[in-house]
């Protein structure tokens, strides 16, 4: 295990983390956010640019007032900014504004389905929902399977590429995932995909805030073809996300939402749409999510991705080392320090539901962690090595407990006190199962 300074030089540029909470015994604490694969706070650099911001803001593209043209300068800039930063091709790539990673995969889905007509799409079983079930919607899907710890095996995808002779168009892959923090090989993959006559989707949202990430030329067998990600995962959350995607695979084709912005001319008999990335940005676009993601780019940018890259995979190493030196707690990843990952690290507590740890270490010591299936139920059932038929039996009595697990997700603000906090309230908790078990079983919700 590598050491890792005990202070963040981070702390400073985010919002929140000074602040105090109160815990069941009515003291206030200092609020740890050990759950930023949710979601992340604000950069204090985002709050500035768009107070700033707002004394120019007009709407975007739709007037010819200095504001307005000035907005609409701003608007159109950021693509730019967008691509350099992940090494996109804005001759070649349209950089399309929608709310999320959700959307994102959606408004793609929509328009392969055209693309790909009677074609297979490959996901992998370590999917979040939000890159499986919209490729379900319209392709026969298949999953490349992953290992005992719940790595991606590159073999089983080179196996179904060639065992689906072409008719493989898609292969849709997390970049890292939100269980296991695993990063996939993607560059790997791509060479694997496009050497088999498909493509590559790449759902970047635990990947894109936590490591540079490089698209990489068209011309490069390694390219990805298609990359997406959420602006609240990355210190900018106003409800901005991000499609980057081949113009050629959505030129001319319908929109997924129409309406205003969508198209070029209108009559009663026709309607003829607008050039990308325009077509696909229905409605009026949401100016402070674009200026906030910019604004969170330039900070991230600014400090260098390689280096929060270095600084959260040593929190994540010294995480799964203190956590697998406790008794009774399963780690549900590698603790392999070589693995590449980002930081985030599942685990349970033997003899304690997931709900309830995370809701003793929330009353207890103000500490916020995530459980359940973190939308990734089919992963989940097989790190948990739940068949089929005991899931069924589970979720068919009416009082059982879901299957899930406890998860840590790190930001580059997190230090190793927190860590140190939070290994401290899990001893506490294994030391203490019964008196706890006893104290929470019918705690109410806060709120
Ligand atoms: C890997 C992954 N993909 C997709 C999503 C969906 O992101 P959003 O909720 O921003 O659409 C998440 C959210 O947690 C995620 O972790």
């Amino acid at each position: 295990m590598r050491t890792v300074n005990c202070y963040s030089n981070y702390r400073s540029l985010v919002t929140g983390v000074d602040t105090k909470i109160p815990l069941i015994n009515g003291q206030l604490t200092t609020a740890i956010n050990l759950d930023n694969a949710a979601t992340t706070p604000p950069f204090l650099s985002v709050l500035k640019a768009i107070n700033d911001f707002s004394s120019l803001y007009a709407s975007v593209h739709r007037g010819t007032g200095y504001k307005s043209q000035y907005v609409s300068y701003i608007y159109e800039d950021s693509r730019r900014i967008i691509a350099d930063f992940v090494n996109g091709c804005p001759e070649k790539d349209s950089i399309i504004f929608v709310k999320n990673t959700t959307e994102a995969i959606n408004k793609l889905a929509h328009h392969l389905k055209a693309k790909f007509q009677q074609s297979v799409v490959l996901s992998t079983f370590m999917e979040h929902h939000s890159n499986d079930l919209p490729w379900r919607r319209h392709f026969d899907v298949d999953y490349v399977a992953i290992d005992s710890k719940g790595r991606l095996q590159l073999e089983d995808l080179e196996r179904k590429l060639l065992q689906y002779k072409g008719k493989v168009k898609l292969v849709a892959i997390t970049g890292a995932s939100n269980v296991t923090g695993y990063k996939n090989p993607i560059h790997k993959a791509a060479a694997l995909a496009h050497q088999h006559g498909a493509q590559i989707l790449v759902d970047g949202a635990q990947l894109v805030p936590h490591a540079a990430v490089d698209m990489k030329p068209h011309s490069s067998p390694e390219h990805i073809d298609f990359l997406v990600f959420s602006g609240h995962k990355m210190y900018a959350p106003f409800g901005t996300g991000v499609l980057i995607a081949r113009s050629d695979m959505l030129e001319g084709a319908a929109p997924d939402i129409v309406g205003g912005g969508t198209v070029d001319i209108v009559t009663p008999d026709l309607v003829t749409w607008a050039e990308l990335p325009h077509k696909e940005e229905a409605g009026s676009p949401n100016i402070m999510g674009v200026v906030a993601l910019v604004a969170a780019i330039k900070t991230l940018d600014g400090l260098g991705m390689r280096t929060l890259e270095e600084y959260e995979k040593a929190l994540a190493d010294y995480t799964i080392y203190r956590l697998c030196q406790l008794r009774d707690i399963e780690v549900y990843c590698s603790n392999d320090y070589k693995e590449d990952r980002v930081a985030i690290v599942p685990f349970n507590v033997s003899g304690l539901s997931h709900h309830m740890v995370a809701k003793i270490l929330s009353y207890e010591g103000g500490i916020a962690v995530r459980n359940g299936c973190f939308c990734a139920q089919p992963y989940i059932q097989r790190l948990l090595g739940i068949s089929q038929q005991e899931l069924e039996e589970r979720i068919n009595q009416p009082k059982a407990e879901r299957p899930g697990m406890v998860r840590i997700s790190l930001g580059l603000y997190n230090t190793i006190s927190e860590i140190d906090a939070l290994v401290f309230q899990l001893n506490k908790i294994i030391l203490n199962k019964k008196y706890y078990l006893e104290k929470y079983s019918n705690m109410p919700e806060l709120f």
